[in-house]
């Protein structure tokens, strides 16, 4: 028996004056801030996502998926007891839990007496598109064959586009829309395609309300943050004038991104950048690793994992996935896809990467 699983999305709004505080003070808070949402990694799955420059009334999403409803009170109480929930307002939440469709899947895992999935699994996409959707009261008194038929075109239509993965989620009974929509695609005019396909279908006409849409970018809780405007972290800051400055990268491509003395020499690591890319490094035995600093399963920050010297394998802090350290390949766990490595020069007590 599959658990059902519960799902929110929690919209932020950051207060315009909040970019006029002092930058020391930015920064301590948005650490502190990624510290009391990361004790949370045990409770219920989160992914983040930035909607700086796609949506005027909304900044940030916290997609949640919890195994009962008491997880997202208490992150959101939390969210609210950190110096930086005091300038966070929620502009939009939408609750609703992953159900088994009353609808046969044609040609798909619904047949032949297999279950379709029920659970929620957030993939490693760059976008997600969200929207609370309800259907026209017509529709739920059509005979279950007819809207049977009229939901098989709707999802033949929706399988032309294999890059775009779709997330229903029901809201009936708790919360005010009837469901929750997430497509999850790295191509955002694929998309748009398939919004547009759909409105061909049959179905679409009792469609009663599918608004509003939101266009949401997938990153990790650090770099959510520092869209949001204001002081960045210092080590991003330092990294991207380290890129301006002449000679920052040299003529084999390496750019200093740190110096021995900024890396924890056992135990954990630190994230620094290159360009907007962010990685991860850590030092064993006197040796400097460099890795993608997003964890390919949930995007959990990896320079704050855990490395063991021993096997020179990195443990992610949400989950627990483990990674090979000099070849990125997963090593335990959770992890299926390998994460990107770097090579590393030092040059005196300077660290380039590659
Ligand atoms: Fe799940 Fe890393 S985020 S193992």
């Amino acid at each position: 028996m599959e658990k059902p699983q519960f799902v929110r999305f929690l919209f932020l709004r950051v207060d315009p004056a909040w970019r006029r505080l002092e930058a020391g003070v930015q920064r301590v808070q948005k650490q502190a801030f990624v510290g009391r949402l990361k004790d949370f990694r045990a409770r219920l799955l989160l992914r983040g996502y930035s909607l700086v420059g796609t949506r005027g009334d909304t900044d940030l999403l916290l997609w949640q998926v919890a195994d009962d409803l008491d997880p997202f009170q208490q992150l959101e109480t939390t969210i609210f007891s950190t110096a930086l929930g005091g300038w966070l307002t929620i502009s939009h939440s939408y609750l609703g839990m992953a159900r088994r469709s009353v609808y046969e899947l044609p040609d798909g895992p619904g047949q032949g007496g297999v279950p379709p999935r029920i659970q929620v699994e957030p993939q490693d996409c760059k976008y997600l598109f969200v929207y609370p959707f309800v259907k026209q009261r017509e529709w739920y008194v059509l005979p279950l064959e007819r809207r049977q038929a009229l939901m098989e075109e709707h999802i033949r239509t929706g399988r032309k586009y294999p890059n775009v993965r779709l997330n229903t989620i029901y809201s009936f009974g708790l919360d005010d829309q009837e469901f929750v929509l997430a497509f999850e695609s790295d191509d955002a005019s694929a998309f748009v395609d398939l919004v547009m396909d759909l409105r061909h279908t049959e179905a679409s006409r009792y469609t009663l309300q599918d608004t509003p849409i939101f266009t949401c970018l997938q990153m990790s809780l650090h770099d959510i943050l520092d869209s949001l405007g204001g002081a960045g972290e210092e080590g991003k800051e330092r990294s991207h004038a380290r890129d301006r400055s002449a000679g920052g990268t040299d003529p084999s491509g390496f750019t200093e991104v740190a110096t021995l003395a900024e890396v924890p020499t056992e135990g954990s690591g630190r994230r620094v950048y290159l360009g907007a890319e962010a990685i991860a490094l850590f030092r064993i035995n006197g040796q400097v690793f460099a890795v993608s600093d997003r964890c390919s399963h949930g995007r959990a920050s990896l320079s704050e994992g855990t490395v063991e010297a021993e096997t020179c394998t990195l443990q992610c802090p949400w989950h627990g996935g483990r990674y090979d350290l000099a070849s990125g390949r997963p090593a335990g766990g959770p992890v299926r896809v390998p994460i990107r490595t770097y090579r590393v020069r030092l040059d005196g007590d300077r660290i380039l990467v590659g």
